[in-house]
């Protein structure tokens, strides 16, 4: 990937996160995170930018940055496709220092949620039962005897692209800017840096009741693939739904009991009421931070989601 350093520095220092279009370099946004948001710079039309704009200090940045290039080597191990992807460390005076990961840019069209969403019963029945084999090589991976590493992953459609260059197409795994693993069962990644993106006057309640089901709830095969069967209703595909639990029931090891409706119900209201709050909150938060105490607010919150 070619990337013009300078580019990026001015981009970060032109940047107005609540006013993209007063940005001195012209970007779109082509997807938000609960973290990053992520970008395409003009200029550069063949990378996507994520942002992080989460670090009092540079090396806070680069420990992050470490952590983000083994949990990516990990899943590349475990037999994961990712993206090619890069990182830089961006530190623009009197602002918070960024992480930017830098990845291939994929069409629109390959993500997995739009494909499930506009392509027949059958294919999307298909691009479910092998986006269930990649999340299941990562089960495999943890449970082997000699595994320290205990790799977590975020299995929604929106976090697969199906791409087909020459032929024969290929599912990468595109959402790798939040690691979550564990070695010796220790987590690495930082729940505070997490709870950045939260409302300060939140915290202590995420802190306190979520943070951890947060953090644990993609290290289960049985939440994960929960999680990603729920997710059809978002994607406006329940006629899905009774199919693709018989698919995770093909998957899922023994000791569990079989997925059943109501558990994908019950998931996906509450899952629905938790991030719809989140998200008016983040919103008060913003108008806090920029109207009353007339500071900058860091993070780029989509509009209202259809959920
Ligand atoms: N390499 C890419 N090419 C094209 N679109 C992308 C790419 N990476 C991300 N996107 C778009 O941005 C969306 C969000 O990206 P991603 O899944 O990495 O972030 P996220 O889910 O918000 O993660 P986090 O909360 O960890 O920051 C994707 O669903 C997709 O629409
Ligand atoms: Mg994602």
């Amino acid at each position: 990937m070619k990337i013009d350093d300078s580019l990026l520095y001015d981009f970060e220092s032109g940047l107005d996160p609540q006013h993209l279009n007063r940005s001195a370099i012209p970007a779109t946004i082509v997807g938000y995170g609960e973290i990053s948001a992520i970008f395409q710079i003009n200029g550069n039309e063949a990378c996507v930018f994520k942002r992080l704009p989460l670090f009092q200090e540079q090396a806070a940045a680069a420990a992050y940055e470490a952590m983000y290039h083994e949990y990516s080597n990990l899943l590349i191990q475990a037999g994961l496709c990712l993206p090619e992807h890069e990182t830089r460390i961006i530190s623009v005076p009197d602002r918070p220092i960024c992480l930017y990961i830098i990845q291939e840019k994929f069409k629109g069209e390959r993500l997995c949620n739009h494909l499930v969403r506009t392509s027949d019963e059958s294919y999307s029945l298909l691009l479910m039962e092998q986006i269930l084999s990649h999340i299941h090589k990562i089960w495999i991976y943890n449970r082997q005897a000699s595994q320290t590493v205990e790799l977590a992953i975020d299995g929604q459609l929106s976090n697969w692209v199906y791409s087909k260059p020459q032929g024969n197409g290929r599912l990468f795994y595109i959402d790798t800017s939040t690691p979550l693993y564990r070695k010796n069962g220790v987590e690495q990644q930082n729940p505070e840096l997490m709870l950045k993106s939260a409302p300060s006057f939140l915290r202590w309640i995420i802190r306190l009741f979520f943070l951890k089901d947060v953090m644990t709830r993609y290290y289960s095969p049985k939440l994960v693939y929960t999680d990603l069967v729920a997710n059809l209703y978002k994607e406006q595909r329940p006629d899905l739904i009774s199919s693709a639990i018989l698919l995770v029931n093909r998957f899922l090891f023994d000791e569990y009991e079989p997925l059943t409706q109501k558990e994908v119900d019950h998931y996906y209201r509450e899952d629905k009421l938790i991030w719809t709050l989140f998200l008016a909150f983040r919103k008060m938060d913003r108008f806090l931070t920029t109207r009353l105490l007339r500071k900058q607010y860091e993070f780029i919150l989509p509009g209202k989601i259809n959920r």
